[in-house]
Parts: structure tokens; C-alpha cells; sequence
């Protein structure tokens, strides 16, 4: 029999945290989940799924329920894969814990998607800092079964894989597009109460959908920018990990997002390295801005 896999989260050291990597594929321990383990999933599964509506791209909701994603307990991924595989040829794979970079992007190009096996205790319902089986499989996964989107995906991936080779400017550059994209992105759509057609905005990025507070924050606070989706201006964007977004970047659809990842990067990436990096809650003059947040309780440092 081999060993059950490992649950690896970040180190908490003198000096802050540490990531710790880990590489290896692992079966889903299933049987192994607690009764703690499957009533985490369905609290955080009702939670969000009742707030979402109304607030999540219809995309997103339509695709999670295609999934058909167990409420009341642990979806098994050899269940989902039998469906997603069916609709965009991708996988998800149980990992430990967060991938080397340039692992996660081999296995995106691959359409592999890596799911972290284990869920967060119960006293870390509300928030934890690296991802969990929540944030991968329920913020993550059902936009996969988009077709648009699930190309979006693996050309991110083809992308990451050349940035990696190009360097690590290259790299923080595609790394700022994941992040204000599949991570905290927000897109324009029809059909919102109050709004005029393609007007409401609505939440894609897992980093919000997967998150009761910023579900929130990100639509209906005064403090966050709210600018219109721009390639180059997002690839100079530096962002925050450890508070809500100071600015959103909103797409019209995920054709658009696709039609971005169209050009070669490597040009873009030499003229980009030339500038100077924007802060996180930096409005310029050159944005389409839909809503200039009003900046209360930012933080004025600790962009990344
Ligand atoms: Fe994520």
C-alpha cells in the first residue's frame, strides 16, 4: 500500500511564512474525510452558492451545476472528471499542496487541472491562506466546463511554460493576468436587476467566488476600482495578497480574454520591462474606469 498523501501548507517561521511546494499526483483519499472534513464542504458549499446567485457570472453557475457537484458532501473528482473530461477534455488531478511554477503551467497546457485534496479545519471556515479543496474545486473547476474559458486556461498555461523560460520578469508579468483574471476577475453581463443590458457586474475569478467577504466587496463596495479589462495595463499591475482587491479589472466576455492571449507576449514583455510597475490602487489616465474606489480601508503599503 503507498502512503496517504500529505497535506503540505505554508511554513510560519520567525520571519513570516514559507510556501512549501509539492510535486506528486495523488489519488483522492476519499474514505479517508472526515465527518469535520465533508460538513466544512457543505457549510462553505450553501454559504456561497446562496450568495453567489444573482452575483456570479451565470457562466459559472450554469457550469457548476452542470458539474453536478455534491452540497452535502465531497465531490468525488473521479465523479467530476467523467463529466468535464465529456465537455472540454480537462482532468483534475489530486495534488498536496501549491505546485513549482512551472509545474502548474505544464499541467494547465495539458488541460490538467491540480485540485488540493485536503479542506480546511473548521476553525479556518472563513479564511485560510493557501488554497484549499474549497477555493480549488469550487472557485476553480466549474468554469473549466466552459469551452471558452477552459482555452483560456490551457493557453495560460502554454503561456506560462514560455514566460518561465524567458525570465522572471516575463514571469511576474503573466503571474498579475492569473491574478486579476482567473483569480480576482469580474465580468459585465445582461440581465442584472437595475442595470442596462451588459451592464451588471458579476463575479468570475475563484479568488472572490471561493470567498464569502470579497463576494461582497469586490461588487458592491465604494472602495475598490473597478476598470475595464487592458492586457499591458493589468501586466504592470501589482497586486495584494493579504487584504481585499484595491482594483478589479472587468471583462466583457471570455472571448475577449481568449482574443488577448492571441498576440506573442515576448515583445510585449520586453517594452513592459522599460516601465515603471502601478500600484495596486492606482487609477491612470489611460483607464476606462467604471467606478474610482474611494480607497477607504486600504492599506498603503504591502503591494506585491
Ligand atoms: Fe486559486
Amino acid at each position: 500500500m503507498s502512503a496517504p498523501p500529505r497535506r503540505v501548507e505554508n511554513l510560519h517561521t520567525d520571519k513570516g511564512k514559507v510556501p512549501v511546494y509539492a510535486t506528486g499526483i495523488v489519488e483522492q483519499p476519499w474514505d479517508d474525510y472526515s465527518a469535520d472534513d465533508h460538513a466544512t464542504w457543505t457549510t462553505l458549499y450553501a454559504r456561497q452558492r446562496e450568495l453567489l446567485v444573482g452575483r456570479a457570472s451565470a457562466a459559472f453557475l450554469a457550469a457548476q451545476d452542470a458539474m453536478g457537484m455534491t452540497p452535502d458532501r465531497i465531490p468525488k473528482f473521479s465523479a467530476l472528471n467523467r463529466v468535464l473530461t465529456e465537455a472540454t477534455g480537462w482532468t483534475l488531478m489530486g495534488v498536496e499542496g501549491l505546485l513549482p511554477e512551472l509545474d502548474f503551467f505544464d499541467h494547465l497546457a495539458n488541460r490538467r487541472f491540480p485540485v488540493t485534496w485536503w479542506i480546511r479545519r473548521p476553525d479556518q471556515i472563513d479564511y485560510i491562506e493557501e488554497p484549499d479543496l474549497f477555493h480549488d474545486l469550487f472557485g476553480h473547476v466549474p468554469l473549466l466546463m466552459n469551452p471558452v474559458f477552459a482555452d483560456y486556461m490551457a493557453a495560460y498555461g502554454r503561456g506560462g511554460v514560455k514566460a518561465h523560460g524567458i525570465g522572471a520578469e516575463a514571469l511576474q508579468m503573466l503571474t498579475r493576468l492569473y491574478w486579476y483574471t482567473v483569480e480576482f476577475g469580474l465580468i459585465r453581463e445582461a440581465d442584472g436587476p437595475g442595470s442596462s443590458p451588459g451592464q451588471a457586474l458579476r463575479i468570475y475569478g475563484s479568488g472572490i467566488v471561493s470567498s464569502t467577504g470579497e463576494s461582497i466587496h469586490a461588487l458592491e463596495s465604494d472602495a475598490p476600482n473597478r476598470i475595464a479589462f487592458d492586457l499591458e495595463r493589468i501586466m504592470r499591475t501589482r497586486y495584494r495578497i493579504d487584504t481585499y482587491q484595491k482594483t478589479y479589472f472587468v471583462i466583457d466576455s471570455f472571448e475577449q480574454l481568449m482574443a488577448a492571449t492571441a498576440p506573442d507576449f515576448t515583445p510585449i514583455y520586453a517594452r513592459l520591462a522599460r516601465q515603471d510597475s502601478v500600484p495596486a490602487g492606482s487609477v491612470l489616465d489611460t483607464d476606462a474606469v467604471l467606478h474610482r474606489g474611494s480607497g477607504e480601508g486600504w492599506a498603503d503599503d504591502g503591494d506585491v
